[in-house]
């Protein structure tokens, strides 16, 4: 138990200059203990004063401060007296800003490089005192600082990059050139680490137990004794928002777990064996028996975006008219995590971001005229994990794979039937079994079956077998934007393609896919 205060009091701005990394500069400064939160470059001045933070990270970005009208660090971070971290472009700016020089580079170091320490300096010394002078690094930039501002002294350099950090201890200032945030740089967390907790002077107040004490009271402060209404799915995120509301709120809180007849084998049984009041959550759980329904109004449609919406509307028309038939609730509960909230304030700036609208169920809110609670909205996915373990949710629930709303609807191509969800489920669990078995469930970021309803010939036994084609899916990934096929011991694939066809009748043929996002995307869908 933390000592009551607040624990987002303490706390770091991470400045986004457009990074592919800034989100793990953030996860890494939460990793230590530390809450922070990312906002844009050009967030306005006095929102970011308001703020006030024990220090900032300047993330790196794509620009080059040798160009004209290029981003800036905002004025009132520099004028805030609380020490600041610049990451590569970050570094590049503050060396731009403060009278010192960068020099534009068509070459890209990109990739491992050794850095040579020097002694004295205070944001590397525990790593140096760690490791000595040399440490290896992740670097990916063009532009260098080639002269350091005045009252900044060099602390590392490269061969190639003379300037690979700077300082200036007297006000707090820190550049790397390199970057801390991602795991090729040995000992990056602590450098990391190092910055927030002992420069900036933050405790570490930012942990599982505390997250979920602060969300508990925070939540049945919001709530009082008003009823909470939440789409359940069985996912990680609305399960974790429903055993978080459990506990704040008790039985309060309805989930409401619809049974679309696009879910994948024994899910509904599982969520109700999970939610069921024999485990100490105390909740309401209402399971919608809603198949007729979403294939009925599914049937005949085969494109894809025609069925996504399809399913969504169907979705809203179901957990609508469950919510209105539970008295006193005034609360429609979501599972948004940080990750959400970060895309559509980049929007809000106006900066080239990809919204996936399609992965949530908008319009909810409106139509029901409910408050919307949202107790996840701070948390990467990470965060959310352990404190769903924390919770006690079983790991297998808190590690599962992303499933897609619309399940099995986009995994059975063209038009949806019943019998081939059916043939799906079966060849999807089988899949999903064996990699269990062989230890590879954890291994892959994604793994599913895909129905072809394409017919293919083959012999079982002496009879000939003229029946669809089962396509598996994995996938290796960490942020879902790109992803590998993953590469599955042929054993592996081997014994899961004889069990799928000697095991379900309606399948002639397994492939396995080979593609890789980009170009093809991690969906058939
Ligand atoms: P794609 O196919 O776009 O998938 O490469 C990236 C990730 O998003 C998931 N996905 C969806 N999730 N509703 C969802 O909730 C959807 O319509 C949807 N489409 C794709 C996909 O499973 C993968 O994890």
């Amino acid at each position: 138990m933390h000592t009551g205060q607040d624990i987002h009091d303490q706390r770091l701005l991470i400045v986004d200059f457009g990074s592919q990394y800034t989100q793990l500069i953030a996860r890494r400064v939460r990793e230590v203990g530390v809450y922070c939160e990312i906002h844009p470059f050009d967030a306005p001045e006095d929102f970011l004063r308001d703020f006030a933070p024990k220090g900032v990270i300047l993330s790196g970005g794509p620009e080059s401060t040798t160009e004209g009208h290029t981003p800036r660090i905002p004025d009132a971070v520099l004028a805030f007296g609380v020490p600041v971290l610049g990451i590569c472009y970050g570094m590049q700016a503050m060396a731009a800003q403060l009278g010192g020089a960068v020099s534009a580079s068509n070459v890209r170091e990109f990739g491992h490089a050794v850095i040579h320490i020097e002694p004295g300096t205070e944001l590397l010394q525990p790593v140096r005192d760690a490791q000595g002078s040399e440490l290896s690094v992740w670097m990916s930039h063009g532009d260098k600082v080639t002269d350091v501002p005045a009252g900044f002294e060099v602390t590392a350099g490269t061969a190639s990059a003379p300037v690979a950090a700077m300082e200036d201890r007297e006000r707090g200032l820190y550049g790397v050139q390199f970057h801390p945030e991602v795991t090729h740089t040995h000992l990056g967390t602590d450098i990391i680490r190092h910055f927030a907790r002992d420069l900036c002077g933050c405790e570490g107040l930012w942990n599982a137990a505390n997250i979920v004490d602060e969300a508990v009271a925070h939540v049945r402060h919001l709530v009082g004794d008003e009823g909470v209404v939440l789409g359940l799915s069985g996912g990680v995120d609305s399960s974790v928002v429903a055993a978080l509301l459990s506990r704040a709120i008790g039985d309060q809180l309805t989930c409401v777990f619809v049974d679309n007849g696009l879910l994948r084998k024994n899910e509904r049984e599982e969520v109700a064996e999970t939610f069921a009041p024999s485990n100490a959550l105390n909740l309401n759980l209402v399971v919608v028996d809603a198949e007729e329904e979403f294939l009925d109004r599914l049937a005949g449609h085969e494109d894809p975006e025609a069925k996504r919406k399809i399913i969504g509307s169907t979705f809203i028309d179901v957990f609508d008219r469950e919510a209105h038939r539970i008295s006193g609730v005034k609360w429609l509960a979501q599972g948004t995590i940080y990750p959400d909230v970060i895309e559509s304030a980049a929007s809000k700036f106006g900066k080239a971001h990809v919204i996936k609208s399609h992965h949530n169920v908008g319009g909810l809110p409106e139509r029901m005229h409910l408050k919307l609670i949202e107790p996840l909205r701070e948390l990467f996915k990470d965060e959310v994990r352990q404190i769903g373990m924390h919770l006690g949710l079983p790991r297998q629930m808190v590690y599962r794979h992303p499933f897609p709303g619309p399940g099995l609807g986009v995994r059975i191509l063209g038009a949806v039937r019943k019998e081939a969800a059916e043939v799906l489920r079966e060849a999807d669990a089988i899949f999903l079994e064996e990699l269990h078995a062989a230890n590879y469930y954890d291994r892959v970021s994604q793994a599913f079956a895909v129905y072809l309803p394409v017919k293919s010939v083959g012999v079982v036994g002496d009879a000939r077998r003229y029946a669809e084609v089962i396509a598996l899916r994995a996938v290796e990934t960490t942020d879902f934007m790109t992803a590998r096929w993953a590469h599955l011991p042929y054993e592996l694939i081997e014994r899961i393609s004889n069990r799928i066809i000697n095991e379900i009748e309606g399948v002639s043929r397994v492939v396995y896919d080979v593609s890789s996002k980009p170009p093809a995307t991690i969906e058939w869908e």
